[in-house]
């Protein structure tokens, strides 16, 4: 597997509780390069594009307003099979049935504050970076 990029949200239950070095730590631990980094607050627009594709899901309105009530981190993470890797660092959406020793299963307060958001291919991987980040801000 070739090195990739792979895009993540430290969200607003993370940032609001102070761990934002805490699971940049758990990325690095992981081999997983921190090659793009910034904190922002998202608009309810921003928040329900990023989204779209759960809009019928009848957590949407949740999910949006959850991502607006605090700043998050947006980062571009680099590595060797980095998409499968940051899934893997992150464990299950929902922290009941995350592994021991992953993201969610120590920080993640429910399915909804779930502390991490991380893409699940390529190709979303690839939109969610330009989402976020200009080519200007992506250094190698
Ligand atoms: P994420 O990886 O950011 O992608 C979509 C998010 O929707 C997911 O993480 C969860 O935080 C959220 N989500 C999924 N299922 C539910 C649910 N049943 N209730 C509330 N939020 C959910």
């Amino acid at each position: 597997m070739a090195i990739q990029r792979t895009f993540s949200i430290i969200k607003p239950d993370a940032t609001k509780r102070n761990l934002t070095g805490a699971i940049a730590a758990k990325f690095e631990e992981a081999g997983l390069r921190i090659v793009a980094s910034k904190r922002i607050q998202l608009t309810l627009a921003q928040a329900q594009t990023f989204y779209g594709v759960h809009s019928e899901r009848p957590f949407f309105g949740e999910l949006c307003e959850f991502m607006i009530s605090e700043p998050i981190v947006v980062q571009v993470l680099e590595g060797e099979d980095a998409i499968a890797k940051n899934r893997e660092v992150m464990g299950a959406t929902n922290p009941a049935d995350a592994a021991e020793g992953t993201i969610r299963k120590e920080f993640a307060l429910s399915i909804g504050e779930n502390s991490v958001h991380g893409s699940d291919a390529p190709e979303t991987a690839a939109e969610e970076i330009a989402f976020f980040f200009s080519g200007l801000e992506l250094v190698g």
